[in-house]
């Protein structure tokens, strides 16, 4: 049972087949704050009530999201040091094509339809281009350094806290971008002229950010918390 009490990074780690919901509302269950969803939600200008009550039903329900719901909870299964094999063998590898493959495709609309959306696609293509530096800092330095001290140092020390921390924080700042670029997409919603490529851009962006969100979750809820518990 779900209560008003728990975080939705809570939710997710007990029922991952509510994800779908989730983003289906854009809530954030991976980068933004951990506060319960009594707050959480009245901060949405959404009933609480309501809300849980289709939570819990979701929740109860086997869903299509079956995949995500076993992915995760295989990945709770694994040693730390199994887990961030893991990542760096998925989600890093689909999130770079991912990110390549919407840079092009974002190039190309931005100079196909620069006529009649040229100002929203700049902030677009700008805030996109500024997200992809991030994220492609982000599993660099996760993959050459924080990631090795972690499986050198398997009861962790305070400088290694201190990195993880640093993810953590840039979680934070990559889910504000995509929040921004939400709101400036109204969620990925084409403009009525939209060619099939631009359809296309959008359907990749989203993929890419569900994705994302997905991987966060899983180092922000699972893999760093089961970390600093060795100590
Ligand atoms: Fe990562
Ligand atoms: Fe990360």
């Amino acid at each position: 049972m779900i209560t008003k009490d728990m975080t939705l990074a809570d939710v997710v780690k007990a029922h991952p087949n509510t994800i779908g919901f989730l983003n289906g509302l854009h809530l954030d269950y991976c980068c933004g704050g951990h506060e319960a969803i009594s707050i959480a939600i009245r901060e949405k200008g959404m009933d609480v009530e309501k809300f849980l009550a289709e939570l819990n039903e979701v929740a109860a329900r086997p869903t299509a999201a079956k995949d995500v719901h076993a992915d995760i909870e295989s990945f709770k299964d694994l040693k730390v040091t199994e887990m961030l094999d893991d990542l760096e063998a998925t989600h890093h590898v689909t999130d770079r094509r991912l990110m390549a493959e919407t840079e092009d495709l974002l190039n190309k609309i931005l100079i196909v339809h620069y006529p009649h959306h040229g100002e929203m696609l700049t902030r677009l293509h700008h805030l996109y281009a500024g997200l992809k530096a991030e994220l492609e800092e982000h599993f660099a330095k996760e993959e050459q350094l924080v990631f090795p001290l972690m499986r050198q140092h398997p009861h962790p020390d305070k400088e290694t806290l201190d990195l993880v921390q640093q993810l953590e924080d840039e979680h934070t700042g990559a889910g504000d971008v995509i929040k921004e670029i939400q709101q400036l997409t109204n969620n990925f919603t084409p403009p009525e002229d939209a060619c099939p490529t631009f359809r296309h851009t959008y359907a990749t962006m989203e993929a890419l950010f569900d994705d994302i969100f997905i991987h966060i979750f899983k180092e922000n809820s699972i893999a760093f918390p089961e970390y600093a518990e060795q100590q």
